[in-house]
């Protein structure tokens, strides 16, 4: 048995999420493990009547779960950046889930927008850091009678355009990255046994000819690992390039690890040449602690309720649980029953079918019973 925390979140969250349980449930039938869920209320709803987004308690009783199910957060009535950092980069901190893992993979039967690619042309895995980079949330804003902290900043600027900060019209704002050794060493570490485990290809993401000191080091780290996995090859690729390399040449890619925000832009475009935000999953992973999976598309308000969300990322998302908490075969099978409902066209209508989210949920549910 397999105790597992879910939250459901906003807009879609909780039907998407409902529908990924249907699936695992089923798929614990299957394979003879049971889940044993734990629902928490977190999100817009709650904050928006308590002012709470994640509390100490919600913490402490999270961290008792080795894996957090999790739909989506974000809600119009709420500012944006709030929910988002208050919330989700919070638990991603929070529980040091250093690792972000996104397959992109173009699953049979699925249209990508990229002219004569087939499925095996694009099947590889985003390494993402997850907790440092430009996420780390150092940064400041000045304006008239504040004081500059950084006294180089107020040196550049006051040479640059003559700037004392005196009126506000003269504000300036700036935010660091940062990266420690340790931080981008376990993150590299994880992508060099991933890529061992499959083609044996890691390409760094970075950009280091101009942002020289932190992706220099970064690059350096890299190098350093590299010496203990003599089988894998490795090549360095500029984030601007890479963003090229993934429309025209997604096959050249096996594994990519690459810093936080370079991660995040890099992951949309490959949710799209994978066929869409619909199909997109990720995992949140600390190897040792608790770790979160989730779709990476947002909780899409306007949708709320209507039953015409996509399931199959959230779905998708579910099966890299399973496989983080061991049940490989199970795994695997989730994938293939995601498989045969878009094969059979039991979709829902942003992939153009006219199936509910809760029958594309039973459909595959279903499949995966029958293996
Ligand atoms: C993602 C999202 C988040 C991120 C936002 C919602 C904070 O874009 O998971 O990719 O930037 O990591
Ligand atoms: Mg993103």
């Amino acid at each position: 048995m397999y105790k597992v925390a879910a939250i459901g979140g906003d807009g879609i969250g909780p039907e998407i999420i409902a529908e990924g349980k249907r699936v695992l449930d089923a798929a614990g039938d299957r394979f003879n493990f049971s889940l044993d869920w734990t629902d928490f209320d977190i999100g817009a709803e709650r904050y928006l009547a308590t002012s709470q987004l994640l509390t100490e308690d919600d913490l402490k009783e999270l961290g008792k779960f080795g894996a957090i199910y999790f739909g989506a957060i974000g809600d119009d009535r709420v500012k944006p950046g709030i929910l988002e950092k208050g919330i989700l980069l919070a638990l991603r901190f929070h529980f040091d889930q250093y690792v972000n893992l996104r397959p992109i993979k173009l699953l049979d039967g699925v249209a990508t927008p990229l002219a004569n690619k087939i499925p095996k042309d694009i099947d590889f895995v985003v390494v993402r850091e997850n907790t440092e980079d430009f996420y780390v949330g150092i940064g400041s804003r000045f304006r008239k009678s504040q004081k500059i902290e950084l006294s180089v900043l107020r040196e550049l600027y006051s040479v640059k355009f003559g700037l004392d900060i005196e009126s506000d019209a003269e504000e300036i704002a700036y935010q660091i990255g940062v990266i420690s050794r340790e931080g981008a060493r376990r993150v590299i570490a994880y992508a060099f046994d991933l890529a061992q485990r499959r083609r044996k290809k890691l390409t760094s993401v970075d950009k280091a000819n101009v942002l020289s000191d932190i992706y220099g080091m970064w690059r350096e780290v890299f190098t350093d690992v590299a010496q203990s996995y003599p089988a894998v090859s490795t090549e360095f690729n500029f984030v601007d390039a890479v963003t090229m390399w993934f429309v025209k040449n997604p096959e050249w890619f096996d594994v990519v690890v690459t810093p936080n925000m370079f991660g995040d832009i890099i992951t949309d475009l490959g949710a799209m040449i994978q066929g869409g935000l619909g199909l997109a999953p990720g995992g949140n992973i600390n190897p040792k602690g608790t770790s979160m999976f989730e779709p990476i598309h947002g909780s899409a308000p306007k949708y709320k309720g209507m039953g015409v969300a996509n399931p199959i990322a959230t779905i998708w998302a579910g099966s890299l649980l399973l496989e983080h908490v061991g049940e490989r075969e199970a795994a695997a099978a989730v994938l293939r029953a995601i498989e045969r409902s878009i094969r059979d066209g039991v979709l829902t209508r942003d992939m153009g079918g006219h199936y509910r989210t809760d029958q594309v949920g039973e459909y595959i549910a279903q499949s995966v019973r029958k293996g």
